[in-house]
Parts: structure tokens; sequence; C-alpha cells
């Protein structure tokens, strides 16, 4: 018998751990075939139709973030792959329920993927490549080379560097804590003390220690899942962008860009900071940003396309998009009124035009307006402003004010008479409290009457019957499930 390589050994582990505790595997809108092709559009890349995609996840799980893409689009091919054998059986289960037939997810090694599978116009693979043993990372990274179609574009997360050294000092402890012990929740346990310990005031060789400690408190009231399949996974190494960059440089990838557009930019960051950069070609560039943005992860977009404008921003590109709110400037609205702030407030640094043009998406969310209802819209609300309707969406763009979709699926912003989910999001309420709504984001229904809910909004029960399936324990009545289906609304799960 051949003894097994150093990376074989530690994927083993890494296959026992993901069978041991659960995963909890969901949706990530930065790795959805729309924003790719969104960002790839916007840098002079045309990526093959999205609805008739060919899409391959690596270290898929359940196939989680995977399926609500098949369901979308039923004439793509949707396939993922992952080494532990449960949460594959427990997405196979899924799919066989929702009887779709364009997806396939199969129990398999990275590096032993048949031939036959053929080539893929988007691959992704989140949360994957800091947490694997080194030849496995060069495995994706010839896999990426060697099945992406020509146009087509790869989506690569990693941790990343510099911000993660701050991380570090929280794994370090937590698997030096834990060394000795191989009960998991025995090493969750030690885990979550020596976090706790650490984020015990007291005294410090430096007083700057305090915010430090704060964040290690944090991490201590991570799930079981963050902890242990992510900071306390061995291994989990993170990179910096122009290490990374090298390494798929030699296998022949180019760089596209970020799935977030506005870490590519100074965007947020101080004069000098842009005056810097731009001493740098753009690579470079990235790599100073990510050391003045203390950068902690990153979703890396590689092709082996060429671009028509040497990956320069395309803003004309704009004009056959779809615009709506960026998510993340609506968590912050939610944020300053939780913290007795007005919501309004986080609109204040903006400029006056683009503070009202936000307002009035706003308005309509979570559904898009398209570029000629944003341009009409200037031409009547702020008809003096001297941009261009494009400067002014791929500004807002790069501001992190709005996001842009290709093809963004259908949504409503009020509940009608008989509201509706799609089926594939009831199906995942029955074994998941993280469930993906139309923009691809991850929903989290801790509230199992919430999850009762959502099973039942199939679009065949009116109001009275939702309140009457919720049973008579549900202790809020017509008031709570008013404000359910308002939340689902809000959220952009509702398609009726
Ligand atoms: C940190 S999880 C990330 C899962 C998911 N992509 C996400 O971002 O939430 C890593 C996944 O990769 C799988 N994995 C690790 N090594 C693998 C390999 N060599 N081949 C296939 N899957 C692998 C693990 O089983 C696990 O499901």
């Amino acid at each position: 018998m051949t003894t097994p390589a150093f990376g074989d050994v530690v994927t083993d582990d890494i296959r026992r751990a993901y069978d041991a505790v659960d995963y909890d595997y969901a949706s990530y809108p930065q790795t959805h075939p729309d924003r790719i092709a969104t960002v790839a559009a916007l840098f002079g890349v045309d990526t093959p139709p999205l609805a008739t995609a060919r899409v391959l996840e690596v270290g898929c799980g359940t196939g989680a973030n995977i399926l609500p893409i098949a369901a979308r689009w039923p004439e793509s091919r949707v396939v993922g792959f992952d080494l532990a054998p449960r949460p594959v059986d427990a997405g196979r289960a899924i799919i066989r329920d929702l009887g779709l037939t364009n997806i396939d997810l199969r129990v398999a090694d990275l590096r032993e993927l048949p031939a036959e599978l053929g080539d893929f116009d988007y691959i992704i693979a989140h949360g994957f490549y800091s947490w694997v043993p080194d030849p496995v990372r060069d495995a994706l990274l010839a896999l990426i080379a060697s099945r992406l179609s020509p146009q087509g574009v790869a989506m690569v997360s990693y941790n990343a560097l510099p911000g993660s050294r701050v991380r570090q000092i929280g794994w370090d402890a937590m698997n030096f804590r834990t060394r000795n012990t191989t009960d998991a929740a025995a090493r969750l346990r030690q885990a979550r003390e020596i976090l706790a310990l650490m984020a015990e005031q007291g005294t410090s060789q430096s007083p700057r220690d305090s915010a430090l400690r704060a964040e290690l408190g944090e991490s201590a009231t991570r799930t079981d899942s963050a902890l242990m399949h992510d900071d306390m996974a061995v291994p989990n190494e993170p990179f910096y962008f122009h290490e990374f960059m090298a390494r798929a440089a030699g296998h022949g990838l180019n760089y596209l860009g970020d799935t977030d557009v506005r870490m590519m930019t100074p965007s947020g960051l101080s004069p000098n900071v842009r005056k810097f950069i731009t001493r740098f070609d753009r690579l470079e560039a990235e790599q100073y940003l990510d050391f003045a943005r203390l950068r902690r992860f990153r979703n890396t977009l590689l092709t082996r396309a060429g671009s028509t404008t040497n990956f320069a921003m395309q803003t004309s590109r704009v004009r056959a998009m779809q615009v709506a709110i960026a998510s993340p400037l609506v968590q912050s609205m939610e944020e300053a009124e939780h913290a007795g702030k007005p919501r309004d407030s986080v609109l204040a640094p903006l400029d006056p035009s683009v503070a009202a043009l936000a307002r009035w998406l706003i308005a309509r969310a979570p559904q898009t307006a398209s570029f000629a209802e944003i341009a009409a819209w200037r031409n009547q609300h702020t008809p003096t402003d001297p941009r261009t309707p494009e400067a002014l969406v791929s500004g807002m763009y790069v501001a992190g004010v709005v996001a842009l979709y290709t093809d963004p699926a259908p949504v409503v912003s009020i509940a009608g008479p008989r509201p509706a989910v799609l089926p594939f999001v009831r199906r995942l309420a029955e074994s998941q409290h993280l469930v993906p709504n139309q923009r691809h984001e991850a929903v989290n229904l801790h509230d199992p009457a919430m999850r009762t809910l959502v099973r039942l909004m199939d679009g065949t029960r009116d109001h009275a019957a939702l309140l009457a399936g919720l049973g008579p324990s549900y202790p809020h009545g017509k008031e709570g499930l008013d404000a359910a289906l308002r939340f689902f609304a809000r959220v952009g799960l509702l398609v009726g």
C-alpha cells in the first residue's frame, strides 16, 4: 500500500469534518452568473448568455448556491461537486423533490473530475481556495484554465491579506486550545472559551488592543458552522492579491475584476490614497488598495478571454442593465435606525442628486429600474445635473449606492391576495434557515413560524388560509402575518 500524500491526508480530514458538523450552505450573490456577467460586460468581456449557461460549482455541498440558478434558467446546465457525501445526498433529495433535470450534484474530489463533463461558462469556487491543501489550490486553477469556455469567467474567493492577519490571532488561539481535542462539540466549547477570555478587557501592552478584543468577543458568537469550517479549519490560509494573481497567471488566467467593483477603485478612501495609486498598473494599484483597506476577503474573477477595453470600465454598458438600490446600503440604513439615528443619515454624505435618486430606488425596492427609467427620472427631477445618465449610474455603482443586473429575477414589492414564493425556496425552508431571495442573497428565517409560512406560500392560499395554516399556537395573529408578509416583500422573497 502506498502512503497517501500530505494533501490527501488533509483532504480526508476535510471530508470527515464536513460529514461530522453541518455546514450552513447558502446562496452568495457575488457568485451568481448574473453578477459575473454584469461585471464582465462593464470590463468589455461578453460572457455566454445566462439562460443557456453551463455552470460549475466546486465545493457545492448541498447545492444551495446553484439550485436557484438551475431553477431560474431551465435551459442552463448546472453541475456541482463536493468531497462530502452527506451534504451532496441532502441536495440530491431536494433536486429530486423539485423535479429539476438540469442540475447534477456529484460526490467527487476536484482532482478526479471526469473529462466528459466538458467545458463551463461560469465556474464558481466560493469558500474553497484558502481551505484546501496547496496541491488542490493548484488543481483548481488548472481545472479553470482547462475547463473554462473561451468567453467564460471563473470566480474564486479566498481569505485575503493583510486584513486576515487580524483574524489569524483568534484562529491561532482556537487551534492551540483545541489541539488535543477531537470531539466536535468539545472543540467548539473550548474555542469559544478562549475567545471569550481574550475578549476580556484588562491590562494590555497596548491600549489600542480594545478594538481587537471586541472583535474576538464577537467571533465567539459566530455559528458552529462558521467557527468549525471557516475559522478553525485546517488549512485556512490567507493570500495577498498579488500572490494569488501570480499563481493564476502561471495557469494562463487573466484578472477580469472583483465581484464588488467598488473595491477595485479608491471609492471611500482618502485623496492621498487616490493620488498614490495612480502611479501603478491596475494589478499593483489593487494590491495597494488592499493594504489601504486592510482587506480580509476577496472574490476574484478570472478569464482566458481578451477584453475589448483593456479591462477599463465601459460605462456605456450600463444602458442595457437594470438598477436597484444596493443591499449593503439598505442594511446600513437599518443599522442606523437600530442605533437610534435617522435612516436618511446614511445618505447624508451623498451629493443631492444621487441621494434623491437613491430615495426613489429605495421606494421601489426590491424592484429594479431600467436604465431608460433612470434617465427619465433624471431629466424630470435633476435636469441641471451635468452628468450623463451613464455617468450618474456608473458613479453610483462604483460608490456602492446601486447594484446592477443583467437579467434580474422578477419580484413583487407588495404581497398579493395569494402570496407566493418560488417552489425551491419553499423546499429549502423545510431543511434550512438560510433561504435565497430573488437577488440570490441569503435571508435568515431563524423563526420556525416564518419557515412554516414560507412553506405555505405556494400561491393557492389567501391571507386567511395562511393564518389558519400557522395554527392556533401562532401568537401574533393577523398583525404578525401582515408584518411577516411585509418583511418577505422587503427582502425580495415574494413573486406573487
Ligand atoms: C468552506 S466550504 C465552502 C462551501 C461553499 N462553497 C460556501 O462557500 O459556503 C468548502 C467545501 O469544499 C469541499 N471540498 C474540500 N476539498 C475538496 C476537494 N478536494 N474536492 C471537492 N470538494 C472539496 C468541502 O467538503 C466543503 O463542502
